[in-house]
C-alpha cells in the first residue's frame, strides 16, 4: 500500500518537526537545490529542499521539469520568502523519469492554443489545474444548491427522438450502415430498419423531459453533457457542452429569474469561499496578460473584483423592448458602430447584448419577453399576443449564460404554437399529455456549465473550461 501526505493537508495544518512522505511533480528546480513540487491536492506548491551533494549524481541528473518524485523528509519553517513551511528531503525517489528532449511543454509561458493541442498534458500547468479545480467546485456547487433547496436530480436520456429546441441543430445516433442504407418502398431511408426502429439523436436539452419530472416530484433539475451541431467557431461555443436545467411546478417567469440570479450567486460565492488561492492565481495570469494591452482593451476589473461585484449588485432586469429601444438610441448604433442593426423582432447580436451589459448597465442583465417568432414552442404567450415569458441572463464577456422560460400550460395555446411552428404533435404526444392531465403553470432555464466556469475563471475561450473540448473537426482526445 502507498502511503504519503498531501501538499494541501501539508499546507493547510503544517506538522512541523515531522517526517512526510509526499508524491507529485517537479513544477520547477532551482539552483540544484529547491523543487516546487505539486500534486493536483492545491494550487500551490511545497518546497522541497535537497541538498544535491548528499544524492547521487545519477538521482538529482532526473529531477526534471514535470518529473514525478516521492520524496521523504522533515517539514519544517521555511528560511526563504514565498512560503510558510518546507520539506527538507532526506530520501528522494524518482517515481516517473521526464524525457525533455520530446516533452511537449516547457517550464516558460507557453500559449493556450498551442495547450488545446497537447489537452493531454495541458492540464498539468497551474493555470489549466486551478481551471479544472474550479469547474469541480461549481458543479459540486450545483448539485448542493438544488440539493439543499428540495431540488431532485433528474437524470434525462441523452439519446432522444425529439428535438427540444426546435432548431435542428443535431447530432444523429444511428447504426446503420451509411454505405448500404435501408430504403422503403418510396425511396427514403427506412429508418424502422434502425437500431431504435426510428430516427433518434443526441439530445439538445433536457427540459422536455425535466418538466414530466417536475409534474410528478414538483422541482428537479438535470445537469449532463448536451450536443449541438451548429457550425459555430466562437470562443463561446462548444458541440459538446454540459448544461444545468432547473425545471418547477408552481413557478412563473419572476420566480424563474430570481431563481437564476441566486443560482448564479451562490455558484460564484462558493468558488470565492472554497477555491480563493485557485482565483488568485487566476486573476494575476489576467493581469500579467493585460499589462501591456491599452487601457481601453483591459478588464474595468480584476477577476476577483469583478466576482465580488456580480454577487453584491442586483441584476438589471429589462424588457428585450425596452433593450431594442435602448440600442437604437445608443451611441454606437447612433455612430454606425454595430455591425448588425438592432431591430425588434430580430435577435440580440452578441454585440448588443456586450453593449447592454458592459457599457450601459456595467452589471449582468436580464432580458424578458422576447418576441415569439425568435423563441421555442414551449414559451409561455403573453397577453400582448407577440412576446412570449422568456428570459435570457447576459454576463460581461460571456454574453448569455442562461436562457429560460415560464412554459405554455395551456394546451389549446401550445397546439396552437406547435401548428405554426411545424411541431409534430404526433412525435410529442407525451409532452402534450402534461398538459392534459393535471398540468400546472411551470418554469425553467437552462445554464451553460462551461460558460459559467469561463466566466469565473476569466479564460476568454470556451474550449479552455472542458477538459476535451468538442468542436467542429475537433474531436481529438
Ligand atoms: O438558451 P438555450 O438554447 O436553452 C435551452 O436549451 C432551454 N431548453 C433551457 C431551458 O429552459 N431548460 O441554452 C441554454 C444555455 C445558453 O444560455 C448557453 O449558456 C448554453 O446553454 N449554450 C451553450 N454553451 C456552449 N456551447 C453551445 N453551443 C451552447 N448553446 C447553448
Ligand atoms: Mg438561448
Amino acid at each position: 500500500m502507498i502511503t504519503r501526505t498531501e501538499i494541501a493537508k501539508i499546507l493547510q495544518t503544517p506538522p512541523i518537526d515531522s517526517d512526510v512522505t509526499v508524491m507529485g511533480w517537479v513544477r520547477a528546480y532551482r539552483g540544484r537545490r529547491f523543487i516546487a513540487l505539486y500534486d493536483g491536492s492545491t494550487s500551490e506548491t511545497l518546497q522541497i529542499v535537497v541538498d544535491f551533494e548528499n544524492f547521487p549524481e545519477d538521482l538529482i541528473s532526473k529531477i526534471k521539469f514535470h518529473a514525478c518524485i516521492s520524496v521523504t523528509g522533515t517539514v519544517v519553517e521555511s528560511q526563504g520568502s514565498g512560503q510558510a513551511v518546507e520539506v527538507v528531503a532526506k530520501e528522494v525517489e524518482i517515481l516517473g523519469e521526464n524525457n525533455l528532449e520530446d516533452y511537449p511543454l516547457q517550464a516558460k509561458k507557453q500559449t493556450v492554443e498551442f495547450l488545446r493541442e497537447q489537452a493531454h498534458l495541458r492540464m498539468r500547468t497551474a493555470t489549466f489545474s486551478s481551471v479544472f479545480r474550479i469547474r469541480h467546485a461549481v458543479a459540486y456547487a450545483v448539485n448542493k444548491y438544488f440539493n439543499d433547496r428540495g431540488y431532485y436530480y433528474l437524470h434525462t436520456p441523452i439519446i432522444t427522438g425529439s428535438d427540444a429546441e426546435g432548431a435542428g441543430e443535431m447530432f444523429r445516433v444511428s447504426t446503420l450502415d451509411p454505405e448500404d442504407l435501408p430504403r422503403t418502398e418510396e425511396g427514403t431511408v427506412d429508418y424502422n430498419k434502425d437500431f431504435f426502429g426510428k430516427p433518434t439523436n443526441l439530445t439538445v436539452s433536457g427540459q422536455l423531459q425535466a418538466e414530466i419530472g417536475a409534474m410528478a416530484l414538483g422541482k428537479v433539475y438535470t445537469f449532463g453533457p448536451t450536443f449541438r451541431a451548429e457550425n459555430s467557431n466562437t470562443t463561446r461555443h462548444l458541440s459538446e457542452f454540459w448544461m444545468i436545467e432547473p425545471e418547477a411546478a408552481f413557478f412563473d417567469l419572476e420566480n424563474d429569474m430570481d431563481l437564476a440570479e441566486d443560482f448564479v450567486k451562490y455558484l460564484i460565492n462558493y468558488v470565492l469561499d472554497n477555491f480563493d488561492s485557485d482565483l488568485q492565481l487566476l486573476d494575476k495570469r489576467i493581469q500579467n496578460a493585460e499589462k501591456n494591452l491599452p487601457q481601453a482593451d483591459r478588464r474595468p476589473m480584476g477577476l476577483i473584483e469583478m466576482l465580488r461585484f456580480v454577487v453584491e449588485n442586483d441584476f438589471e432586469r429589462i424588457t428585450y423592448t425596452e433593450a431594442v429601444n435602448m440600442l437604437r438610441n445608443s451611441k454606437p448604433f447612433k455612430k454606425g458602430k454595430f455591425e448588425f442593426e438592432p431591430v425588434w423582432g430580430v435577435d440580440l447580436q452578441a454585440e448588443h447584448e456586450r453593449f447592454l451589459v458592459e457599457k450601459k448597465f456595467k452589471k449582468p442583465v436580464i432580458v424578458r419577453d422576447y418576441p415569439k417568432d425568435i423563441k421555442a414552442f414551449y414559451m409561455r404567450m403573453n397577453d400582448d399576443d407577440k412576446t412570449v415569458a422568456a428570459m435570457d441572463v447576459l454576463f460581461p464577456y460571456i454574453g448569455e449564460v442562461i436562457g429560460g422560460s415560464q412554459r405554455e400550460e395551456r394546451q389549446d395555446m401550445l397546439l396552437k404554437r406547435m401548428g405554426e411552428m411545424n411541431i409534430s404533435e404526433e412525435e410529442l404526444w407525451w409532452y402534450t399529455d402534461l398538459r392534459r392531465f393535471g398540468g400546472a403553470p411551470h418554469a425553467g432555464f437552462g445554464l451553460g456549465f462551461e460558460r459559467m466556469v469561463q466566466f469565473i475563471t476569466g479564460i476568454t475561450n470556451i474550449r479552455d473550461v472542458i477538459p476535451f473540448p468538442r468542436a467542429p473537426r475537433t474531436a481529438e482526445f
